[in-house]
């Protein structure tokens, strides 16, 4: 079993598509662990995009992933990563793949709904930026039967 950080973005958020979006995750049979809706800060965001605080399109990634609250999850599941990033698309959204999350419901590089982490050491250090020890519920034993 994998853990993984989601974000769902200010524009998921602002859209009402939260539920939509989690039920996918749901639908899918990944569990979630933990979850809080949070308005991310400047510190947090340099934090969570230090691989890309020297680029270009930064001050304008930070301005929006700070522009309205944020739905952080942890999601568990056999492979939960790479099968959470399939789920997602590609970054853009004009070029993610029908049926995917992005693919669906986004037309826009920036504003793509939502964000999960992309190896496991990235997991590991982004799930300590949102939740504790204590944030952490385990799966139930039905679903993680559910999932063999
Ligand atoms: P990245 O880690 O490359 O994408 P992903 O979210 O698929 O892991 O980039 C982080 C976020 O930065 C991305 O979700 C949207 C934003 N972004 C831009 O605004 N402009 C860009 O040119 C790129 C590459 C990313
Ligand atoms: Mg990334």
């Amino acid at each position: 079993m994998e853990r993984t950080l989601i974000l769902l973005k200010p524009d998921c958020f602002e859209r009402r598509l939260v539920g939509e979006i989690i039920s996918r995750f749901e639908n899918k049979g990944l569990n979630i662990v933990a979850m809080k809706l949070i308005q991310v800060t400047p510190e947090l965001s340099k934090q969570h995009y230090a691989e890309h605080a020297e680029k270009p399109f930064y001050p304008s990634l930070e301005e929006f992933i700070t522009s309205a609250p944020v739905v952080a999850l942890a999601l568990e599941g056999l492979e939960a990563i790479s099968v959470v990033r399939d789920m997602l698309g590609a970054t853009n959204g004009l070029k993610a793949a029908p049926g995917t999350i992005r693919g669906d419901f986004s037309s826009s590089r920036q504003m793509n709904l939502v964000h999960a982490s992309d190896s496991l050491e990235s997991a590991a250090r982004e799930l300590k930026l949102y939740f504790g020890e204590d944030d952490f519920c385990d799966s139930s034993p039905v679903l993680v039967n559910f999932l063999r």
